[in-house]
């Protein structure tokens, strides 16, 4: 066992107090400055930002729900350079739109259309990904490059090519795509995770939800459907009566907005798109030095609500492990370890997603199952090896005709083979360090998981005497972390504890309630984003820090949501410990688990988010020097006419336009790494 060198032993900041302020604040002795935001033009010479819903052209701006970003830096020639912190570009997903601030009056006839093209065609533009150069010239600091040659916007309408087991089946053959090999965009992308090689690898989440359906019955959808494709379709939610937006209701003939209607309407799939679900829900892998390469969907990874896919640190000749969590109440986490040992020399390669081709094409799949005493298996998703899944519900048997149905149906093999079901798997991260791997658990409620559903990974169900949507369960989430046998890599086996667990510190109402002793300095709820600091500056000098980052319904009515960083210690250093779980009215239970406990020292607030936003999105230059931050969603609850946040223009001094997500740079007022 690795032991961790803590230098130095605390955090070098004062934690900044719980707020409701409409603005980010960081500590003493730091500066914000805001970068890109909602609708800034990136590419094309598109027009500056009204912010008045006038705007279009979505696809040569910045898109909405600004989410992970990543930092990839750039010589003076504008070349690659891993190590500069001067210049480079920020890739960042745009996971989903406050709709009512992007039209005049808000959106037409949203929930189930007709939908106007110009608004459905807007909102589509605003989701995806995009690619923007940022400078920081020492005076005035840092700034976006506008139109830099390689500012890019990858949308849902943007090409993409099907890549490893599942390419060119017929699990991805439409009317637009009969050889099953090309895709159109990504969707709802949410965390992240990035090569050795410098890729990115987007993912995507909540892609379910954009799809049109018919359960009525009445149609020919269901008819024209065997009962796998209907088990199917049900175990991922792909069961909307509309598509979220309604795009598929405007004027048709166009595929931009037709491709969102998945009934089966046509006498086969490649007539129409009912298979276009099945072209959604992977990790696709972006170059983001070539501006014209087309991104892969990495089938390999599974299909899933992916939320990140997070790399183990590498050995040379041995093979690369990515951590991945599927986040949605009852879900699992998964690991791929790829075919391929590991050959530093392809850290370098001129063509990037051919790297990608070797690492990430042909692999092995894992679920993992977390076991009561401490340990855990990473069970195997490979076709021969996976049991039939069992009739349940309305479902018939399942019996997985290939490897490739078993990659397009990752939740149904996750259920076969007896993974642990999880309180919403968020955010996975490596310690660079000791190689652990964090698994933020961000919450669950009662109906995801009765009291009598615990279990040692999933451990506390107590009543949130002030809770909102998730009052019963465990409304304010946990994290574990996992140590690979012997660290390797493609270890079947590891071993495992519970980090911290989220509770508001002055509720007392129950033992189960504040597991980790948390104070005001410390407190959080429903934990997302999670991040190792870079630990290339300087190398090997400091403990890598980590931050949390928070998405919480149960926390807000205390404090906007809020960043904080950590020195965490390692698997086991806790104990064993017991808990009683109720809920008031049903049978107590007794959850026992391994946890380590935070203490003041090693677990402090940092910043806070204007209103009603998510804090989501967090990388640093490689000198730790500048932190980019995502600001996702303020004012999410307000309207057109009445904004609940004027977050930026709030951050200085302007209370008045609509919010709009944006990255923040935060720096140290005297020029040192940030958190020490
Ligand atoms: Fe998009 Fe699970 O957060
Ligand atoms: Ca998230
Ligand atoms: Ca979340
Ligand atoms: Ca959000």
């Amino acid at each position: 066992v690795t032991t961790v060198v803590v230098n130095p032993a605390t955090l070098g900041f004062a934690a900044v107090p719980h707020n409701k302020n409409d603005i980010v604040t960081v500590p003493a002795g730091y500066s914000v400055t805001v970068m890109t935001r909602l609708g800034d033009p990136i590419v094309n010479n598109a027009p500056n930002y009204a912010n008045d819903g006038t705007d279009t052209d979505f696809a040569s701006r910045i898109g909405d729900h600004g989410d992970a970003l990543t930092w990839y830096g750039l010589n003076a020639a504008g070349a690659r350079d891993d190590n500069s912190s001067t210049r480079g570009v920020l890739v960042q997903n745009h996971e989903n739109l406050n709709v009512q601030y992007l039209h005049p009056n808000g959106p037409t006839n949203v929930s189930s259309g007709p939908r106007p093209a110009g608004e459905a065609r807007k909102e589509i533009e605003a989701h995806g990904v995009s690619v923007t150069e940022f400078r920081d010239s020492g005076n005035p600091g840092w700034a976006v490059v506008p139109n830099s040659a390689l500012n890019r916007r990858i949308t849902p309408n943007t090409p993409v090519v099907f890549h490893g087991p599942v390419r060119g089946t017929d699990f991805l053959k439409t009317v637009a795509a009969t050889d099953g090999i090309n895709g159109t965009g990504t969707i709802n992308n949410c965390a992240n995770g990035h090569t050795v090689w410098a890729t990115n690898l987007t993912c995507e989440e909540n892609w379910a939800g954009y799809f049109r359906r018919d359960n009525s019955g009445a149609g020919t959808d269901n008819a024209n459907r065997s009962a796998r494709e209907l088990t199917a379709l049900r175990r991922y939610g792909v069961t909307s009566n509309s598509g979220n937006y309604a795009w598929s209701s405007a004027p048709s003939g166009d595929q931009m907005f037709r491709r969102w209607d998945a009934r089966a309407t046509a006498a086969s799939a490649t007539q129409d798109y009912r298979n276009e679900p099945n072209k959604f829900g992977w990790v696709l892998e972006v170059d983001p030095y070539n501006p014209n390469s087309v991104p892969r969907k990495r089938t390999a990874l599974g299909r899933m609500g992916h939320e990140g896919a997070w790399l183990g640190n590498l050995t040379s000749g041995k093979k690369i492990a990515i951590y991945m969590g599927d986040d949605s109440r009852r879900e699992y986490m998964y690991k791929f370890v790829s075919n391929a040992a590991w050959n530093p020399s392809d850290a370098q390669a001129a063509d990037r997603l051919a790297v990608g081709d070797k690492y990430l094409d042909a692999g092995t799949l894992y679920a993992a199952k977390f076991n009561a005493d401490g340990t855990g298996t990473w069970l195997p998703l490979v076709h021969g090896q996976v049991p039939n899944r069992p009739a349940t519900g309305t479902d018939e048997e399942y019996v997985f005709a290939s490897q490739a149905d078993i990659l397009v149906n990752t939740r149904l093999a996750a259920d076969a083979v007896g993974a642990t079901p999880m309180d919403r798997p968020e955010w996975t991260g490596t310690n660079p360090v000791t190689g652990e791997v964090y698994l933020t658990l961000t919450n669950n409620n009662a109906a995801g998981r009765p009291l009598t559903g615990t279990d040692a990974a999933n451990p506390r169900h107590y009543n949130d005497p002030k809770g909102t949507s998730n009052q019963l369960g465990n409304p304010n989430g946990h994290i574990v972390r996992l140590r690979e046998k012997d660290n390797e890599s493609a270890a079947t086996t590891f071993t495992w504890d519970i980090y911290l667990f989220g509770a508001d510190s002055t509720d007392a109402s129950a033992q189960n309630v504040n597991l980790s002793g948390l104070t005001t300095a410390n407190d959080f709820s429903s934990p997302d984003g999670l991040w190792f600091s870079r630990t290339t500056n300087p190398a090997g000098q400091h403990h890598p820090l980590m931050w949390l980052q928070t998405d919480d319904g149960a926390f807000t009515d205390r404090t906007n949501n809020q960043m904080l960083a950590a020195l965490p210690g390692q698997v086991g250093d806790g104990g064993a410990r017991t808990i009683t779980n109720t809920n008031g009215t049903q049978t107590a239970q007794q959850a026992t688990f391994v946890g380590a406990a935070a203490t003041a020292a090693t677990l402090r607030r940092f910043l806070t988010g204007p209103l009603e936003c998510e804090l989501t999105g967090v990388d640093s230059t490689p000198d730790g020097r500048t932190l980019f931050v995502g600001i996702q969603h303020p004012g999410e609850n307000g309207e057109a006419d009445a904004p609940s946040s004027h977050w930026p223009q709030s951050q200085t001094g302007t209370n008045s336009g609509r919010p709009r997500s944006a990255v923040v740079a935060i720096t140290k007022n005297d020029g040192g790494i940030v958190g020490l």
